[in-house]
């Protein structure tokens, strides 16, 4: 394992829990007093300059009126240029549609794509409002496990196929990066996957919003990319929320390879879905556009702290099974070992004061699961690894 570099990076390991604590949004402002957060997919990090020098030029301009978008918003071809450097995708920007969040993408296309009753494959666990929509649009939700095979997390691809064929399942709703176990799915993965919507005919709904969040040598393939049948049959969600840590901007791209469901989708009364500010495009073209230094840096960081969290469970907590992720700042923590009478997100807040994610909303069977947020500097994270390991009984550090 490779050593933990011993400077701090500007910007990234100097913020003062002051100015942490000050924050109105939701993952510091909700915890209680003397508790420190890790829980929810945003990141203590400042916004990346480039982004907030777009914004006040926009503000600076003082020009809030409608946006001339007649052909969309410059996000579709921004979209296809950012998929083709990134990751060698020939996406079209004919095909994207702009929606505030990723959550509304799914809910769109599955009202469309599918109906009442009807089963959609899906990991678990998963993304807790993923399960949620799924649930409240009355969708039969068919799990597909991610299961820990001793050396990292692997899709059940067998289970895949069985339970898809025994269902009838009309689609199936991959995130990748997987969202909490951080697994990137490689290429023959992919394919055996596509395989089985293919032999299916199911609607892949693929939701890669952590893409760019992906560790070296692990790298990101759009399902989309695969092949022509691939193409034709996926509806990718991305956004630059996650990997720029604007989650406030509510700003998300759809990309529609079914030419049936883009005609469906383009079909629908204009304004039921709103559309996006012209605030949110601006904030994620400059991300696109000019955040790569801010992001190469944020990836050394959280390198880092991905590392030194699996050092310190190995150290400190030995009993608790962890497999460093290949993507997201997020550490899926498996403390069935310790055998615990209590869900350990509760003894984790009320013994170290820590607010962590429970596992049970990632999935049914896993409340000994926790969920832990790095994505913060260097100070912060080696105290709230410590009172995490205090309050499981971990070893002294
Ligand atoms: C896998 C996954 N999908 C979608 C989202 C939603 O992101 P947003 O609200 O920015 O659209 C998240 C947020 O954490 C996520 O982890």
């Amino acid at each position: 394992m490779k050593a933990i570099p011993a400077r701090d990076i500007a910007g990234f390991d100097d913020l003062g829990l002051g100015w942490l604590r000050a924050r109105g949004s939701v993952k510091w402002h909700r915890p209680g007093r003397g508790v420190l957060p890790a829980w929810v997919a945003d990141m203590d990090f400042p916004t990346p300059p480039p982004v907030v020098a777009a914004l006040r030029e926009v503000v600076d301009g003082r020009d809030l009126g409608y946006p001339d978008w007649p052909d969309g918003s410059p996000l579709r071809t921004a979209f296809a240029k950012r998929m083709a450097e990134r990751f060698g995708w020939d996406a079209s920007g004919h095909r994207v549609r702009e929606q505030t969040d990723l959550i509304q993408c799914l809910q769109l296309v599955l009202h469309l794509a599918t109906s009442d009753g009807d089963a959609v494959a899906v990991q678990t666990p998963n993304y807790p409002p993923f399960l949620a929509t799924l649930r409240t649009m009355n969708r039969r939700i068919v799990p597909i496990p991610m299961r820990d095979t001793g050396d990292g997390w692997r899709m059940d691809l067998a289970a895949l196929d069985t339970a898809v064929k025994r269902a009838g399942c009309r689609a199936l709703v991959l995130v990748n990066p997987h969202n909490p176990t951080g697994r990137v799915l490689t290429r023959d993965e992919l394919d055996e996957i596509a395989a089985v919507a293919r032999r299916h005919d199911l609607l892949v709904v693929s939701d890669e919003i952590h893409a760019e969040l992906a560790y070296a040598p692990h790298r990101h393939i759009p399902f989309a990319s695969l092949s022509d049948d691939a193409a034709r049959r996926t509806v990718t969600l991305t956004s630059a929320t996650k990997a720029f840590n604007l989650a406030a901007i509510r700003c998300a791209v759809t990309h529609y390879g079914p030419d049936r469901l883009l005609a469906q989708r383009d079909a629908q009364p204009p304004d039921l879905y709103g559309t996006v500010s012209p605030l949110g495009v601006a904030a994620t073209l400059a991300a696109w556009e000019h955040g790569d230094a801010w992001q190469r840096d944020l990836l050394t960081v959280l390198d880092r702290n991905r590392r030194r969290v699996h050092e310190v469970l190995r150290d400190r907590l030995p009993q608790v099974r962890h497999h460093l992720p290949e993507a997201t700042y997020l550490a899926w923590l498996d403390t069935r070992p310790l055998g615990l009478a209590e869900p350990p997100v509760e003894k984790v807040l009320r013994d170290g004061r820590v607010l962590l994610d429970g596992g049970s909303p990632f999935s049914p069977d896993a409340d000994a699961f926790l969920r832990l947020n790095f994505a913060t500097s260097r100070q912060v994270l080696e105290e709230i690894l410590g009172r995490v390991a205090g309050a499981l009984g971990g070893r002294k550090g």
